[in-house]
């Protein structure tokens, strides 16, 4: 007799996904497993077994059953560790004037950037920001995306970074995608004086962490946002509450963000596009996973082979959409996987562990996401493609056929 599964995958092509130990770094980020002809049973939103086609067939009956007939493949969903996804408005201008020389911390200086964001973000009702962020989700879950780690950020005040943060959780709540909420610093309060912003938070961080609005935290040091000096002081806040931290560093200048990495062990570091080799160094033996965003590099005209130099450097990487209205207002993740092996030098298994599993560990979910093994959760992405190097192949394009997720299959948009 065969044992009943809520979902049977059989007659799949391919099923491709990292494997352990992670995260990967060094030489095992270019390991991968292949199963030819596999299939895979699903019970209860979790991946209940995965072997050969016959061997699954032989012990399983789905309640419902996909036959992908030898054509199509599988793979993980992605996990994209870094959005900004919930805003109000858009910057089109912003971006054709930085296309014309303009600098993007030039544009924030005019009241731009992030501070229109914040004006925009503030002035739509809020049943409309939840209407925008969810047709994001549901686009990204379109592009594969599965699991979204989704920051706030245009408050640009404590009340209103928790106004978003309660957003952010409504969505998590209402949302079968997965949402991982951080809370993030973009710039200091205009007109409060930084000993008021910091009093504030040691009473809100807590509140943050008692009402479960979020358990990470990350601050955008840069010139004209958080020097080091006051990072510092609010990382020493939050460390002792147990945040996790992920920050915005090496962007537009190098201030040494990258120390505070080091210093508060955090789960990840962002950018990192004029990090130095030395610093990379240390995150790599440090584990703390380096997250890069190939499309926001191309809009930027940034120098290729950046992922290449972070990997041979020993730091785990990750790559990711940092969807946001400014830098990059793009969810497409096929495409990044194309330009992580056009332009920043990576191998296709690099950009698939990258894409993963190294985006799991970096938060913190390495055990429950990002590859196709016994008890993870169920987040599957079936493309109608019969190789997996057409992936990156066919640029732009989108050949996902089904998105599943903790089991059930989506409807892709
Ligand atoms: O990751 N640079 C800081 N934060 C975002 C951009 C936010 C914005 O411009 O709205 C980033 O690039
Ligand atoms: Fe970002």
């Amino acid at each position: 007799m065969k044992e009943a599964v809520d979902l049977l995958i059989y007659n799949i092509k391919e099923i491709v996904t990292p494997i352990a130990p992670y995260p990967k770094k060094e030489k095992s980020m270019r390991d991968i497993s292949i199963i030819n002809n596999g299939a895979i049973s699903i019970e209860d939103g979790k991946i209940y077994d995965i072997s050969s086609n016959e061997k699954i067939r032989d012990l399983y009956k789905g309640e419902s059953e996909i036959d992908l007939r030898n054509e199509n493949i599988v793979l993980p969903g992605f996990v994209d560790p870094h959005t900004h996804l919930l805003f109000g408005g858009t910057r089109e201008d912003e971006f054709l004037l930085r296309l014309e020389g303009i600098n993007y911390l030039e544009i924030q200086k005019r009241g731009g950037g992030i501070i229109k964001t914040k004006n925009d973000t503030f002035s739509f009702p809020e049943k409309i920001l939840i209407e925008d962020t969810k047709k994001r989700l549901n686009s990204g879950m379109s592009y594969g995306i599965t699991t979204f780690e989704l920051k706030s950020g245009y408050g640009l005040n404590i009340d209103k970074e928790i106004i978003l943060l309660e957003i952010i959780k409504k969505l998590k709540e209402e949302s079968k995608i997965k949402i991982i909420p951080t809370l993030l610093l973009h710039l200091l309060p205009e007109n409060e004086e930084i000993d008021i912003f910091l009093n504030d938070l040691s009473d809100v961080l807590p509140y943050i962490i008692e009402k479960n609005l979020s358990h990470n935290i990350d601050i955008f040091i840069e010139k004209g946002a958080f020097d080091v000096e006051t990072s510092d002081k609010i990382l020493n806040k939050a460390k002792n509450l147990n945040f996790d931290i992920s920050l915005h560093i090496d962007q537009f200048n190098d201030i040494n963000g990258v120390d505070l990495a080091i210093k508060y062990d955090a789960n990840s570091v962002s950018h990192i596009d004029l990090t130095k080799e030395e610093k990379l160094y240390i995150l790599g033996k440090k584990n703390i996973v380096g997250i890069i965003f190939p499309i926001e590099r191309l809009i930027f005209s940034r120098e290729p082979k950046r992922g290449r130099e972070i990997i041979d450097s020993g730091v785990p990487l990750s790559i990711s959409t940092d969807f946001n209205p400014g830098t990059s207002p793009s969810l497409n993740f096929p495409l990044i996987i194309s330009l992580s092996v056009i332009r920043e030098g990576l191998t296709l298994e690099e950009a698939i562990n990258a894409s993963t599993i190294n985006s799991a560990y970096a938060l913190n979910l390495s055990d429950e996401i990002g590859s196709i093994e016994k008890g993870k959760r169920a987040d599957l992405i079936i493309f109608e493609l019969d190789s997996y190097k057409k992936i990156p192949y066919f640029v732009g394009m989108n050949f996902i056929k089904y998105v599943i997720i903790n089991g059930e299959v989506m409807k892709v948009v």
